[in-house]
């Protein structure tokens, strides 16, 4: 079947990204994003594409292209559905915050909300793709929702999860290493393979197409992250051992990253990963272990999760032991709050985490992001703190130990300590002669991602600390 009209359910950053590359490569088909959320539809169709909801480098310049000629955004949500032939499934599946598998499973409810609707609108038949990550053998799980509350049309499910990376997500769909679809291998599953394949044809060649079966489409997800957060947790796990030992861990990762077995790639030591999906997805790999009795397997699995959390523990910890065991009332400047460089997604940053800590032990901490801004910056420890627990007058007076710059020098006017969290390539270029001038002594730095010219501000007369360093 000829793909004319596709619907994506979900239009964040995935949903976003993804749609606008398949409009900007397919022109004859429509696009349609839509979301709940009308504040976020609202800001994909702003005028002004600096107001888009999802920063990434190139995505201004595709929507400019599609936008208005075969890419639309809208909270429309049932007429889009029922014009479409394809439709997406691109919701969050956040961690599950409340009982039976509190705190490790996936939330699944948005996705089946999506599949109620669908089954009730749907007046023809559908093929719908999951775009989510998704626990292996959801598909089944839609397939009875759609079947018994639906109209008795024929809808069939396809697996085709996201690999793209934020920050590098246009480049990463332009040009991806692979797509991936998983589909029953009936007659029909094959033609519905078929459509997705053909659709994906129009920029990529046949050979970054895979096709598998459903259960491995959906499984390769999780296994995929599961395996890039271990490489980190490895090489961080190893970061700990360098700081005692005098080795230094980016000798060391680019020692073993020349081995062609093992590979360059992901094996920078940092102050821990972050983002919306390493963790959320390796706690459901570990529930779903558990789940079908395989203890050892999630055992093995958790432990990158726990050094990870280790990681950012051990980062504060420096922090404080270096600053002679107290920060209360000391001016922490943190550069950086975003999960990574070239995003402004701040989901499970590491800084979050090291803020938490400081926090606790009396810091002021003072951010500069070029890219996160003060609410956002607040709502990230506020959702922390109530998660924690922790009653509103404490919440109201640790956010008053907070402070947000638009400037990085002012941020820096004497400060203590400066913690760099993200690796915004800006960071390398500061005058960092002056900002020596401008801080307490001894200067400290705390450099969370090994990118800041050691030697150079050793020289000027930082104590430099960085991660996996002697
Ligand atoms: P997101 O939170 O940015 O976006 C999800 C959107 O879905 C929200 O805007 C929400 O309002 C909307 N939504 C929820 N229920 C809806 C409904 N019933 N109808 C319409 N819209 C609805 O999440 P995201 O980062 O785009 O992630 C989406 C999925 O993709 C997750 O499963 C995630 O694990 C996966 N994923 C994310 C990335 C990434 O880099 N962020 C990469 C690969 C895969
Ligand atoms: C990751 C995967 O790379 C994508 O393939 C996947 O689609 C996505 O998760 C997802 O499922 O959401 P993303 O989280 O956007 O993408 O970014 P990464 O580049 O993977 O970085 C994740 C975290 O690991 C960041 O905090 C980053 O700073 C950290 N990291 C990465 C390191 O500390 N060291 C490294 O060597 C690489």
């Amino acid at each position: 079947m000829k793909i004319k009209n596709i619907c994506c359910l979900g239009a964040g950053y995935v949903g976003g990204p993804t749609m606008s590359v398949i409009a900007l490569k397919c022109p004859e088909i429509k696009v349609t994003v839509v979301d709940l959320n009308t504040n976020r539809i609202a800001a994909w169709n702003d005028e002004n594409l600096e107001k888009l909801p999802v920063y990434e480098p190139g995505l201004a310049e595709v929507i400019h292209q599609a936008r208005g000629r075969n890419l639309f955004f809208s909270t429309e949500v049932d007429s889009a559905i029922e014009a479409a032939d394809m439709i997406f499934i691109a919701v969050n599946t956040p961690t599950k915050t409340y009982g039976e598998g509190k705190g490790m499973a996936a939330d699944l409810k948005f996705v089946e909300l999506c599949a109620r609707q669908i089954a009730r609108i749907a007046k023809n038949d559908k093929i719908i793709v999951e775009k989510s990550t998704l626990p292996v053998r959801t598909a089944q799980t839609l397939q009875t929702i759609l079947d018994r509350t639906g109209n008795g049309v024929h809808f069939e499910v396809l697996s085709n999860p996201e690999f793209l990376a934020e920050g590098t997500a246009i480049e990463d769909l332009l040009n991806a290493d692979r797509v991936l679809i998983g589909g029953k291998q009936t007659e029909s599953g094959k033609k519905a393979i078929q459509s997705l394949v053909d659709v994906y044809a129009h920029w990529l060649s046949p050979k970054q197409i895979l096709t598998t079966n459903l259960w491995s489409s959906e499984l390769s997800k999780l296994t995929a992250n599961a395996f890039l957060a271990q490489r980190i947790s490895s090489i961080n796990a190893l970061s700990a051992l360098c700081e005692v030992t005098e080795a230094d861990v980016d000798e060391v990762a680019n020692a073993i990253g020349t081995d062609s077995r093992i590979g360059p790639k992901f094996l920078k030591a940092s102050v821990g990963f972050g983002g919306s999906c390493f963790q959320k997805d390796i706690l459901n790999l570990v529930y779903l272990c558990r789940y079908f009795n395989l203890p050892e397997v999630a055992h093995y699995w958790e432990q990158v999760i726990i050094i990870n959390d280790y990681q950012k523990y051990r980062f504060a910890k420096k922090v404080i032991s270096s600053l002679f065991n107290t920060v209360s009332g000391k001016k922490i400047v943190f550069l950086g709050w975003a999960f990574k460089k070239d995003t402004n997604d701040t989901r499970e940053s590491a800084a979050i985490y090291v803020a938490d800590h400081l926090i606790e032990d009396g810091a002021e901490i003072h951010v500069y992001d070029p890219k996160v801004s003060e609410t956002k910056i607040k709502a990230d420890m506020r959702y922390l703190w109530e998660l924690n627990g922790l009653s509103e007058h404490k919440i109201a007076s640790k956010l008053n130990q907070i402070f947000v710059y638009d400037n990085p020098m002012e941020a820096l006017d004497e400060a203590h300590a400066v913690a760099l969290l993200t690796e915004w390539d800006e960071f390398k270029t500061y005058d960092w002669e002056t900002i020596y001038t401008k801080m307490y002594q001894p200067a400290f730095i705390f450099d969370g991602r090994n990118i800041l010219d050691a030697a150079k501000l050793h020289a000027i007369g930082f104590e430099i600390k960085g991660i996996g360093k002697g």
